[in-house]
């Protein structure tokens, strides 16, 4: 049980012990909305866990939950009954500083609208989520470029996102997820804006990645295209688990024909301090 008390500054709270592997437990988790002078339930006790290296996707039809769900496990809102354990930390205990810091350090996010900065260049957008950590010039400019090689925009670093096809703008978005080394990445809906070209193309780039950094995915989705490319497929239904299954990717055989080429993604070493600085913007 987490006795941490809830301090009102934006330092995390030391950990909870949760098992070896785990990433994510969400036990008997109860979301309710507010709907004028009663509720609605979105999720109606969820337990699900998962681990290091998961690349695991919430499908199920429009309304189910998917995306309620996904925005508790990133601390972006909270359970209204149970608990839920995100990289060792109960996200009902946070305060709102250190759930922000959370986001900041150890998670990515991936949505729909790629939420890139317009005026920004492919680079500084991709830079942004370091200068929220305050790490030195020297080591976000090695960071920007090295995490662009990886998703195969070097070429670009000073177009602006409205020079940019949608394929290009979800790839600096994953870019930008990725440049603080997250332990997890929660996309929602990632591939919802692209054609079926570039949506391959940004899901090889995140195996890849899931693949060579073992970085996790939690993705929510309803698109076919993603659903053959994820090892795990939990079905919601009406804010409930009505299907939790592993799966061999359907479409492992598009993975080394990238338009992109090969990433060359170096192998990391995932106990060095570099991996404490992983966050999302
Ligand atoms: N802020 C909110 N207030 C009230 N109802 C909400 C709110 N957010 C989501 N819901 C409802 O919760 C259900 C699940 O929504 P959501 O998680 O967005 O589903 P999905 O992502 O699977 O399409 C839907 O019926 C939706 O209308
Ligand atoms: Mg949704």
């Amino acid at each position: 049980m987490n006795t941490n008390k809830k301090l009102n500054n934006g330092v995390l709270p030391s950990t909870i012990e949760v098992g070896e592997d785990s990433i994510v437990e969400i036990k008997n988790l109860v979301k309710n909305f507010p709907i004028g002078n009663d509720f609605f339930t979105a999720l109606k006790g969820i337990n699900l866990t998962f681990t290091e290296g998961e690349f695991a996707g919430l499908v199920g039809p429009s309304g189910s939950g998917k995306t309620t769900l996904l925005n508790i496990i990133g601390s972006l809102d909270v359970p209204s009954d149970g608990d839920v354990i995100v990289l060792s930390h109960s996200i009902s205990n946070l305060t709102q500083k250190q759930a922000a810091q959370l986001r900041k350090e150890k998670l990515g996010f991936i949505f729909q609208n790629y939420n890139l900065l317009p005026v920004y260049t492919v680079y500084e957008n991709v830079e942004f989520p370091l200068l929220l950590l305050d790490i030195g010039a020297d080591e976000r400019k090695k960071r920007v470029l090295e995490t662009l090689e990886w998703v195969g925009l070097s070429d670009k670093i000073h177009s602006r996102p409205s020079q940019l096809s949608g394929g290009e703008c979800q790839r600096v978005a994953i870019a930008r997820a990725m440049v603080k080394r997250p332990s997890l990445v929660l996309a929602d809906e990632p591939t919802a804006n692209l054609d079926s070209e570039n949506s391959h193309n940004v899901l090889q780039t995140m195996v890849k990645l899931n693949r060579e950094l073992k970085t996790s995915f939690i993705f929510a989705t309803h698109d076919d295209k993603v659903i053959g490319y994820l090892h795990r497929i939990i079905r919601l239904e009406d804010g409930k688990v009505v299907d939790d299954r592993p799966q061999t990717p359907t479409v492992s055989r598009f993975i080394g024909k990238s338009p992109m080429g090969d990433l060359n993604i170096p192998l990391l070493n995932t106990n060095s301090s570099d991996t404490n600085l992983g966050g999302a913007l």
